[in-house]
């Protein structure tokens, strides 16, 4: 407790969009019974982690955070430390062995319990570990603490059905469970009569959507249904899984005028020996295929992707096919991991794991050759006017806002505006990961 007995709470969230919406469920879970949001773990009567367990240097990075944990809790016995997310799913009894100052672990498919583990664990003083194995209640349909007052992320599935080799995700989040389409377009026009008006629905294989309920995937149903809600100006939507990725669902996007024209599609390697070590199900050519449809009809698409550099068994060839990959590819931004073998999955037990000194040297070339196209494609956009949503103020610069386009670059430009206004803006210079403008009229 803080000096006032106010009950006060702090969360930190690592990992994907699917934790940061999860953390706003925590967040209102906490509100609801009467925490105060505060900026450090050191005035927080609750402070929560909701961890990934993706990379290593995520598992790395919440040991070192318990770590320092451990003098706030010594300073101040009655405060909780909960940790919940996939790595709490991953480590489920590690924690309390390695951080015995830890009070609650949680998993990914029961946040709704944090109030009552909070009080389980106050009763008992000793740690509370609970998981669920299924997913009880959508914590979509939990009271949220959202950060921005325009954007809401909407979850839209659960879990993963996927079997690619280097993931832990579907260990951690459980099998597929798609909510009700009534139940999405519900929740998004509650949203929007608050005064939202961006969503980005979220899922690890979002085409699939559905399947699970209505013995087939209504994913582009869904993007239609959305188009029309009142108040509700952009949707955005991630990931989806390049082998589900199909014409209905580009048609959608085309058709829809709320549907941003952004497409994240994952490609992971260029080259169709890895892809099938990955179990990605898909050819280098299958997805160029793909990527060309969905540029054919949507109009002014930008598309971004992720790769991972150093799979076990890449030779240097497979690696030029992932260089050739995105040379033809131009994506407009790509996220390069360097591969981090995950306890339990297949390819962390594959020969051929590539020394690390490789990883780096390949992953410099990739990221340096995709920085250039970044650039130019951005550099293309100069002197074109677009439609851009404010943000909130510039991080670097405070005479100026941030916003974003809707193929969702980064516009740093100066304006009197606040969160979720749009604007036209005119930009005036590129660079690789953001653009400058100035407002229109
Ligand atoms: N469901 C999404 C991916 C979610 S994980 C999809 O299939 O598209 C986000 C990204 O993390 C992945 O696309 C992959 O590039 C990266 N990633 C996952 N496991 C990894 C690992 N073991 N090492 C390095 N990067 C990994
Ligand atoms: Fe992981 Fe593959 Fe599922 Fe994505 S689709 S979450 S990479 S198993
Ligand atoms: Fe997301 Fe990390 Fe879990 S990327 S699904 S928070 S393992």
């Amino acid at each position: 407790m803080t000096t006032t007995d106010e009950r006060t709470y702090w969360i930190r969230t690592f990992g994907c969009q699917m934790n940061e919406h999860d953390s706003e469920r925590l967040a209102g879970l906490l509100e609801v019974q009467g925490y105060r949001k505060v900026d450090s773990p050191d005035d927080a009567s609750v402070a929560v982690f909701n961890t990934c367990a993706i990379r290593e240097n995520a598992d790395n990075r919440l040991y070192g955070n318990l770590g320092r944990m451990k003098s706030v809790k010594e300073a101040r016995p009655e405060m909780k430390i909960v940790v919940g997310g996939c790595l709490a799913e991953k480590d489920r009894d590690v924690i309390v062995r390695k951080a015995p100052w830890v009070d609650v672990v949680l998993g990914t498919r029961n946040i709704e319990a944090l109030p009552g583990l909070l009080r389980k664990a106050e009763e008992s003083g000793i740690p509370v570990v609970e998981f669920s194995e299924t997913l009880n209640v959508f914590p979509s349909a939990l009271p949220a603490r959202r950060d921005k007052s325009f954007h809401a992320w909407v979850a839209i599935q659960y879990g993963c059905n996927n079997a690619c080799t280097f993931c832990i995700v579907p260990s951690v989040r459980g099998v597929e469970a798609s909510r009700r389409l009534g139940d999405v377009l519900g929740e998004v026009k509650q949203l929007c009569s608050t005064g939202v008006s961006e969503v980005t629905l979220l899922g690890q294989n979002v085409n699939s959507y559905g399947r699970d309920i209505y013995r087939t995937p209504k994913f582009a149903d869904l993007l239609l249904a959305l188009d029309g809600i009142e108040g509700l100006e952009r949707v955005r939507y991630t990931s989806p899984h390049p082998k589900d990725f199909r014409e209905p669902v580009a048609r959608a996007m085309a058709e829809s005028s709320v549907v941003c024209e952004h497409l994240h599609l994952p490609v992971q390697s260029g080259s169709s020996r890895l892809l099938k070590r990955m179990k990605r199900s898909y050819t280098r050519e299958k997805y160029l295929e793909k990527l060309h449809m969905a540029r054919e009809l949507v109009d002014g698409l930008a598309v971004t992707t992720d790769i991972i550099v150093g799979f076990p068994g890449e030779t240097e060839q497979d690696f030029e096919a992932t260089m050739s990959l995105v040379e033809q590819a131009r994506f407009d931004a790509a996220y390069t991991f360097k591969y981090s073998a995950r306890p339990g999955t297949e390819a962390a037990e594959m020969d051929g794991q590539v020394a690390p000194e490789v990883v780096s040297r390949r992953f410099e070339r990739l990221a340096a050759l995709q920085q250039q196209i970044s650039l130019e494609l951005n550099e293309q956009m100069v002197d074109s006017t677009v439609q851009v949503m404010v943000e909130g103020p510039s991080k670097k610069n405070p005479d100026k806002v941030t916003g974003r386009t809707r193929t969702n670059k980064l516009v740093h430009f100066a304006a009197a505006a606040g969160q979720g206004e749009l604007l036209e803006v005119k930009i005036t210079g590129a660079a690789p990961s953001h653009l400058e403008g100035c407002l229109v009229g």
